[in-house]
């Protein structure tokens, strides 16, 4: 059994722009769709926004100092579209452009290996108005920001990634409502993502038109899905619908330029895919150089025709999203989330280090790519000074890290090309949803005083990656 990190590969951490930076209204940067959703009543645990957030706009020096003597080798960060074009089409913002340049300079300067997205959920407001994902124009919009982001950083970031999780984006923004731009309705979830996965595709090959050296995937999150009752077809119909819309939606066509076959015949009560033109699953067919896997949960799922009578049961899905009332999955009307066995972290998801090792797997057969987990880890209800020595003994925190990285170098063992593993989060930050209810940081952030205090998880992690390799 591997237990060291084979040379190259990148052991950081992660962030995302809307989640860390505040600063909504200043260096002339527009609003996005987070803004006006984080202001509408009822939408985010405790009517949280993302304001101030961990004040990251004004502190990234600091932050990045803090990165520097937690040892990570790279940073997974995304750029806010709204700060360095406000309206998401016409006049781009040299002040937005200006922060992410000293960032990435800093960054470069420090050594440590930048990792772009360019789209973690913000989308300007502007463009909302005018369609949103809905419309095909957000994808030329999409295109011309990507190509001039390359062009003001691509001298010093190899690894850019388009969207992170368009699973979410699409189905979680606008079938369930859950997030923004909060509307639902299962035709526009699929409309939406088929949008955006040929925007990736359209700016992959804009990007790497003029800069063929360049690294360009597409983060998904990865679900894995498991039928309640394995010898029961319905149960195991149920899990390969999920895996469908979940996995093969957001792979397949990057691979072989088509979408599952069960996925058109499932969801016809909805939709009659003319959203779909000619020619556009062609230009998705080979257009990727990596896959990003967010990975952080496993999920049992049955059949159940009384689907909505029972809700005692089912788990909460990724994102905040719970499972029993609307549904993130288009067409599964009959499909239930069980409560999977075991523990639970506290966003109530299970624990379970060997699907992310069957993941990995799956992606390198599948697609025969280089991967990098670009997110994995875990919210729990940290006791800040328990024992009143000032430590956050977070174990629970550093046994999930520990289980999920042994999990990485499983893969890896077995023949996976896993290149990074990047830990969500670097800080404490707001949770979508959730609000700051939920702290996912291997640093902890106060959020009056915006002090940083890490965790027992980061001390850890910064002897693993010393080590380069799991330590006790
Ligand atoms: C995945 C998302 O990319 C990230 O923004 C979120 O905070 C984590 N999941 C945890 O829910």
């Amino acid at each position: 059994m591997t237990s060291t990190f084979p040379a190259g590969f990148l052991l950081g951490s992660a962030t995302a722009a809307y989640q860390i930076e505040g600063a909504v209204a200043e260096g002339g940067r527009g609003a996005s769709i987070w803004d006006t959703f984080t202001r509408t009543p009822g939408t985010i645990t405790g009517g949280d926004t993302g304001d101030v957030a961990c004040d990251h706009y004004h502190r990234w020096e600091s932050d990045v100092e803090m990165m520097v003597e937690l040892g990570l080798e790279a940073y997974r960060f995304s750029i806010a579209w709204p700060r360095v074009q406000p309206a998401g089409t016409g006049a781009f913002n040299p002040e937005g452009i200006a922060f992410y340049r000293r960032l990435v300079e800093r960054l470069v300067e420090r050594g440590i290996t930048p990792m772009v997205t360019l789209y973690h959920w913000d989308l300007p407001q502007a463009l909302e108005d005018s369609g949103g994902w809905l419309s095909r124009d957000t994808i030329d919009a999409f295109v011309v920001y990507a190509t001039r982001m390359v062009e003001e950083l691509g001298d010093l970031v190899t690894h850019w990634a388009t969207f992170n999780e368009p699973w979410v984006s699409s189905f979680v923004g606008y079938a369930t409502g859950s997030h923004a731009p909060g509307r639902v309705d299962d035709e526009e979830g699929l409309t939406a993502a088929h949008h955006l996965l040929l925007s990736h595709a359209r700016a992959y090959r804009a990007i790497k038109e003029t800069r063929p050296d360049l690294q360009v995937g597409i983060v998904n999150n990865s679900h894995t899905p498991r039928p309640w009752d394995p010898s029961n077809p319905a149960d195991r119909a149920a899990s390969a619908h999920i895996d469908a819309l979940a996995n093969g939606m957001f792979h397949q066509p990057f691979l072989d330029g088509t979408y599952p076959e069960v996925l058109r015949p499932n969801t016809a009560h909805l939709t009659d895919w003319s959203f779909v033109h000619d020619g556009d699953l062609e230009e998705m067919r080979g257009a990727v150089d990596w896959f990003g896997l967010n990975y952080y949960a496993s999920h049992v799922v049955r059949h159940n025709p009384a689907k909505g009578a029972a809700t005692s049961d089912v788990a909460t899905l990724a994102d905040g999203h719970k499972a029993g009332s609307s549904s993130p999955w288009p067409g599964d009307e009959e499909i239930e989330f069980m409560r999977p066995p075991g523990e639970l972290t506290a966003m109530g998801w299970n624990i379970d280090p060997g699907a992310l090792t069957a993941q990995l797997l799956r992606l390198q057969r599948e697609a025969g790519l280089p991967i990098y987990v670009t997110e994995n880890g875990s919210a729990w209800d940290d006791q800040v000074d328990g024992d009143g020595d000032g430590r956050i003994r977070d174990r629970d925190r550093t046994r999930y890290l520990r289980a999920h990285l042994q999990a990485v170098l499983d893969a890896i063992d077995e023949g996976a090309d896993v290149r990074g593993y990047m830990a969500w989060s670097l800080m404490d930050n707001f949770e979508w949803a959730q609000g700051y209810a939920k702290r996912f940081g291997i640093v902890h952030v106060d959020y009056d005083t915006q002090v940083r205090t890490w965790k027992d998880t980061a001390y850890w992690y910064r002897e693993a990656i010393r080590a380069r390799g799991i330590v006790p």
